[in-house]
């Protein structure tokens, strides 16, 4: 008789096997396409129902996934088609349908969650949604499964909160005993890596590090994700794994704070900090390049470390690194609200009552999502401050701060010459910032695109 783990990886291997995803964010999404797009049929389970009928329309909400190819596999094409839907040669076709419905992990073979994992008021870890999701995967999985966490959280997550879950039926106490991490189930966790709105790097040839809970459970996780991804960096445990996550945007954190810091003090020696980067770039090794902005955003590089620091807390030890790279990243919004207003100071205007017009609010270029972005904080302190703030980014439509709602501005120009001041926040491809520094009677620009001449 033939083994839970081999059956398992039978069915991994000939993609039979049903892969259950949940959360279907910008982490889960681009990931169900991967596995489709290999041959399995995947489940999407989600707690948003306006998304689930979406997706299941055929719509995508994330960027990176077009509508167009989400919906190959919305059309429920079914096992045994001849081809795959990138047409690259015979293979069974894959398909998606989302669910709010827990219950389908009973025809689940492989359930990978990732749900957010944001912090509280008080910057601590919120793994709300992940007790939520754990709880509901631990009352429909069965035994013969892998389950893999794929959101990014403190080193001991999975083997510390998920994993009791798994055993125990939580929360309603099913009374597992008798089932067996790495013999009955697998258990792993794998970081996502993904970057939003990035063409070179995507989920398929990003390099994957995986980490099992016993060897059986690693076997299995490398298996299923080789299916869909090049290369998987096995490591030896998940807290590896969950700490390789929080060490690479730690690291990012840190030289980002770092360079945004030698950004503030050319400024007071009288240096241009870009001619200075560049020259210390041409450095062939021992150096890397990161550039200073308007500050940090998005759902990882502003929130992972506090993931870090957390955890560290606990053990009586304090992440200096992560405490000192957090604040200067969030004094950088005010940095440049100060240059805005030393900016109009120098046309005899004041901050108060004048009208700046932000451009690009998304936390990076050519992406949607301004979760965290430092825009948003440029936009509330200048608005505090009295300034008449307006807002303009292609790729975002409205904006609800606080107690504001702000409408993107219609006519890009228009809106440009109303301005006393444009803030450059964010450096959208779709703008030409020869153009902008025409019609712009001043401008602030954190970004280090607008034209030298006409700054
Ligand atoms: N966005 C990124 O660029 C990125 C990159 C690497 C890692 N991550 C990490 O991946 C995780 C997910 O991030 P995201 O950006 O995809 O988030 P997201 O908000 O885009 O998507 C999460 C989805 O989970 C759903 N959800 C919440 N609770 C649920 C539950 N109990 N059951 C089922 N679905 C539930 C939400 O409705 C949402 O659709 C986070 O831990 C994040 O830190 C994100």
């Amino acid at each position: 008789m033939t083994d839970t783990k081999t059956q398992l990886l039978d069915k991994i291997n000939d993609h039979t096997g049903i892969v259950a995803i949940v959360g279907m964010g910008y982490v889960g999404l681009p990931l169900a396409v991967a596995f489709a797009n290999q041959g399995f049929d995947v489940l999407g389970i989600d707690v948003d129902s306006g998304r689930v009928a979406a997706i299941n329309r055929g719509e995508s909400h994330v960027q990176d996934v077009p509508s167009s190819v989400l919906a190959r596999f919305t059309s429920f094409a079914k096992p045994g088609d001849s081809e795959s839907a990138d047409g690259q040669g015979p293979q069974r076709a894959g398909s998606i349908r989302a669910t709010t419905d827990y219950g389908v992990l009973a025809q689940s073979d492989a359930v990978i969650i990732c749900v957010p994992t944001p912090l509280n008021k008080t910057r601590d870890p919120d793994v709300r949604y992940l007790i939520a999701a754990g709880e509901s995967v631990a009352q429909h999985f069965h035994p013969g499964m892998v389950v893999v966490l794929e959101s990014t959280t403190y080193p001991g997550t999975t083997q510390d909160l998920l994993l009791p879950m798994l055993e125990q039926g939580a929360p309603v106490g099913i009374g597992r005993d008798s089932w067996r991490v790495g013999r009955d189930f697998f258990l792993a966790f794998s970081p996502e890596r993904i970057d939003p709105g990035r063409t070179d790097w995507r989920v398929e040839n990003t390099p994957k590090v995986v980490g099992g809970m016993t060897p059986a459970c690693q076997e299995v996780a490398v298996s299923l994700y080789s299916q869909a991804i090049d290369r998987i960096v096995p490591v030896s445990s998940p807290a590896a794994a969950e700490m390789t996550k929080l060490l690479e945007n730690t690291f990012r954190a840190v030289n980002i704070a770092l360079v945004n810091e030698v950004a503030i003090m050319c400024d007071k020696l009288g240096l241009d900090v870009w001619e200075v980067i560049e020259a210390a770039a041409t450095k062939p090794y021992g150096f890397m390049k990161f550039t200073p902005g308007p500050g940090v955003g998005g759902h990882c590089i502003p929130l992972d470390p506090h993931y870090l620091s957390w955890k560290l807390k606990t053990l009586n030890y304090n992440a200096r690194f992560v405490q000192l790279a957090g604040e200067i990243n969030s004094e950088m919004p005010r940095y440049w609200v100060d240059k805005v207003q030393d900016t109009l100071n120098d046309a005899r205007k004041p901050l108060k009552g004048s009208r700046v017009l932000v451009l690009g609010v998304a936390y990076k270029k050519d992406i949607d999502d301004v979760r965290e972005s430092p825009a948003l904080d440029i936009i509330e302190l200048l608005h505090e401050k009295g300034a008449e703030v307006r807002f303009h980014d292609p790729h975002v439509a409205n904006l609800s701060l606080n107690e504001m709602i702000l409408h993107c501005e219609p006519d890009l120009g228009e809106a440009i010459g109303l301005a006393d001041c444009v803030l450059v926040a964010t450096d959208h491809s779709l703008y030409d910032w020869a153009a902008i520094a025409r019609q712009a009677r001043l401008i602030v620009d954190t970004r280090h695109v607008v034209p030298a001449l006409h700054v």
